[in-house]
C-alpha cells in the first residue's frame, strides 16, 4: 500500500446523467428533449450532428433515451448501492423538460421540482454530496422548434429562469453546479451538444460560434445568480478534456496541436477568465464568424466559475496534414491515432499519463482548482454463468487513471474530486448503445431495450469501495 496524497474530505463517486439514465421520457408533464429525438442506429449520427432535422418521432426506430435504465423509478435502490460503495458524491443533471417542459414558461412544473427534491434528499440520507450539471445534452425541444436553441439569444432568459428555478428549489440541497455538460462538444455534435440544426447553405461557424456565446454569457449569468441565491453555492465550468499531443515534433505539427487545443479551450478561456481571449479575433475573422456581442454580454462574462471539470477519457494527437481521412472521433472530438498509446474495444485512447499532463497545462492556464467529473472504460462485461461480472480491464483503466490524478495532486494541483462515469451502466451518448458499459454495477439491458432492468455488482463495484474506503490509498485489485 502506498501513502496517498488525496486531501481529507476529498469527494469520491461516480456519474451519471438524466438523459441517459432516467426514462420516463413523458412522465409527470416532461416535455420533449433533444435527446429523445436521437436514434439507435445508422440515421443516429446525422441527427446527432444536426446535419437531419428530426422534429417527429418515428414509429420504427427504437430511442435508448426513452426508457434508458429507469433511474426514474429505481433511484433509491441506485444511490443505496453507490452509498454501499462509500459515494461522498454524486454527480447528475437536471432534464430541464422535467421542470420547463416546453422551456419558455414562466412557472414551473411542480412535479419535475418534486423529483429532484426527491433525489437530492435520498443522496442527502447517506451523506453523498450531489454534483449537479443544468444542462447535460438536453434542450427542449419546443426551444429548438421555435427559437433554433442556443442560436438564439432568447435562450439566454429562458436558461437563467430555469437556473434560478434550481438553485432556490435545491438550496440547501445542492451546492456544487456545473452549467453546461462538456460546453465544447457544441463544435463538434451540435444538435446533443446545443440543440443545432442547420439550414442549407449557412456558415455552420457562424452558427456555432454564435450559439457559443449565448452559452457562455447564460453560463457567466447563472453563475451570478447561484452566488446572489446561496453565496455558499459553487459552479464550475466542464469540458470534454485531453490534449492534443503533435504527431511529431514538426513546428507545423507543434503549432497544430496547440491551434487544436485552444478550439476546446476557448470555452474554458472565457468561462474561467471572464473574457474572450486574444486569438479568437482571428480565429473569427479566418472562419467567417461576426459575433453579437453587447457591452451587457461583456460585463456578464466577468463572472467566472469556482472551479474547472472536466472528462477525461483519452488524450488527442493533431498534426499538419490532419483532415477528414486520416482522423476519427474518440469521444466525439476528432484526432489521429496515437501509435503509443493503448485502445478500447471502441478505439478510444488509454493514456493514464495523458490525463496528469492534461491537469498540470489546466492548472497552469486557470489556477482555479479542478474536478475530475468522468472517467471511465466503456467496454463489453460478461456475465459467469455464476452471475459475475469479473471486469478487471476496468479496474486496471481506473487504477491507472487515479494514480495519474495522484501523481497531478503531488504536482501540486488542488483537485476537488473525482466521478467515475457511468457508474451504473447506463446509455452511450455517442453510440447509443447499452452494450458500451462503464457501470461498477451492471444493468441488466441490451441495446435495443430487452431486457430486466436488474442492478448486479461487478468487481469494480467491490475494488471502488475500498479505494474510496483507503482515501486512494489501497488501489490495489487483490
Ligand atoms: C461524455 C459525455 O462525452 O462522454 C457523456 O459527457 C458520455 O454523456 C461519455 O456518455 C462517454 O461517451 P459514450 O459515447 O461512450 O457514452
Amino acid at each position: 500500500m502506498s501513502d496517498t496524497p488525496f486531501p481529507a474530505g476529498f469527494l469520491w463517486g461516480g456519474a451519471l446523467a438524466a438523459n441517459q439514465s432516467e426514462g420516463s421520457y413523458l412522465a409527470d408533464g416532461k416535455g420533449l428533449t433533444t435527446v429523445d429525438m436521437i436514434p439507435h442506429g445508422a440515421n443516429r449520427m446525422a441527427v446527432k450532428l444536426g446535419l437531419e432535422k428530426r422534429f417527429t418521432l418515428r414509429e420504427e426506430e427504437f430511442y435508448p433515451s426513452h426508457d434508458a435504465i429507469d433511474f426514474y423509478h429505481r433511484y433509491k435502490e441506485d444511490i443505496a448501492l453507490m452509498a454501499e460503495m462509500g459515494f461522498t458524491v454524486f454527480r447528475t443533471s437536471i432534464a430541464w423538460s422535467r421542470l420547463f417542459p416546453d422551456g419558455d414558461e414562466l412557472t414551473p412544473n411542480a412535479d419535475g421540482i418534486a423529483f429532484y427534491h426527491k433525489v437530492f434528499t435520498e443522496c442527502r440520507k447517506y451523506g453523498i454530496e450531489p454534483l449537479v450539471t443544468l444542462a447535460h445534452f438536453d434542450v427542449p425541444m419546443h426551444l429548438v422548434i421555435e427559437y433554433g436553441s442556443w442560436r438564439n439569444r432568447k435562450m439566454i432568459d429562458f436558461f437563467a429562469r430555469y437556473a434560478r428555478t434550481c438553485f432556490e428549489a435545491f438550496d440547501g440541497l445542492v451546492k456544487y453546479w456545473l452549467t453546461f455538460n462538456e460546453i465544447n462538444i457544441l463544435l463538434h455534435s451540435p444538435f446533443s451538444g446545443a440543440g443545432l440544426v442547420f439550414e442549407p447553405g449557412e456558415n455552420h461557424e457562424q452558427v456555432k460560434y454564435q450559439a457559443a456565446h449565448h452559452e457562455l454569457v447564460a453560463s457567466a449569468l447563472v453563475t451570478k445568480i447561484a452566488h446572489e441565491v446561496n453565496p455558499q453555492n459553487q459552479v464550475g465550468c466542464m469540458l470534454a478534456g485531453g490534449n492534443f499531443y503533435p504527431w511529431s515534433c514538426k513546428p507545423e505539427d507543434v503549432w497544430a496541436a496547440l491551434q487544436k487545443d485552444r478550439e476546446n479551450l476557448f470555452f474554458i478561456d472565457v468561462q474561467a477568465r471572464g473574457a474572450y481571449p486574444a486569438y479568437s479575433a482571428r480565429l473569427f475573422r479566418e472562419k467567417g464568424v461576426t459575433l453579437e456581442i453587447t457591452d451587457e454580454d461583456a460585463a456578464i462574462l466577468r463572472h467566472t466559475v469556482d472551479f474547472i471539470s472536466f472528462s477525461y477519457y483519452a488524450s488527442r494527437c493533431a498534426s499538419a496534414e490532419m483532415n477528414e481521412q486520416n482522423s476519427s472521433a474518440a469521444n466525439v472530438v476528432k484526432s489521429l491515432t496515437n501509435p503509443h498509446i493503448a485502445r478500447s474495444a471502441w478505439g478510444w485512447g488509454i493514456d493514464p499519463l495523458g490525463l496528469r499532463i492534461t491537469m498540470n497545462m489546466m492548472y497552469d492556464r486557470y489556477q482555479k482548482p479542478l474536478f475530475l467529473v468522468e472517467n471511465g472504460l466503456g467496454a463489453r462485461d460478461e456475465l459467469t454463468a455464476a452471475g459475475e461480472i469479473h471486469d478487471d480491464y476496468r479496474i486496471s483503466y481506473l487504477q491507472q487513471h487515479i494514480e495519474a490524478m495522484a501523481e497531478a495532486i503531488a504536482d501540486g494541483i488542488p483537485v476537488m474530486g473525482y466521478t467515475t462515469w457511468g457508474c451504473i451502466d447506463l446509455v452511450a451518448a455517442s453510440t447509443g448503445e447499452m452494450s458500451k458499459r462503464y457501470g461498477l454495477v451492471y444493468v441488466d439491458r441490451d441495446d435495443m431495450g430487452n431486457g430486466t432492468l436488474q442492478r448486479t455488482r461487478k468487481k469494480s463495484f467491490w475494488w471502488y469501495k475500498k479505494v474510496i474506503a483507503s482515501n486512494g490509498r489501497d488501489l490495489s485489485s487483490e
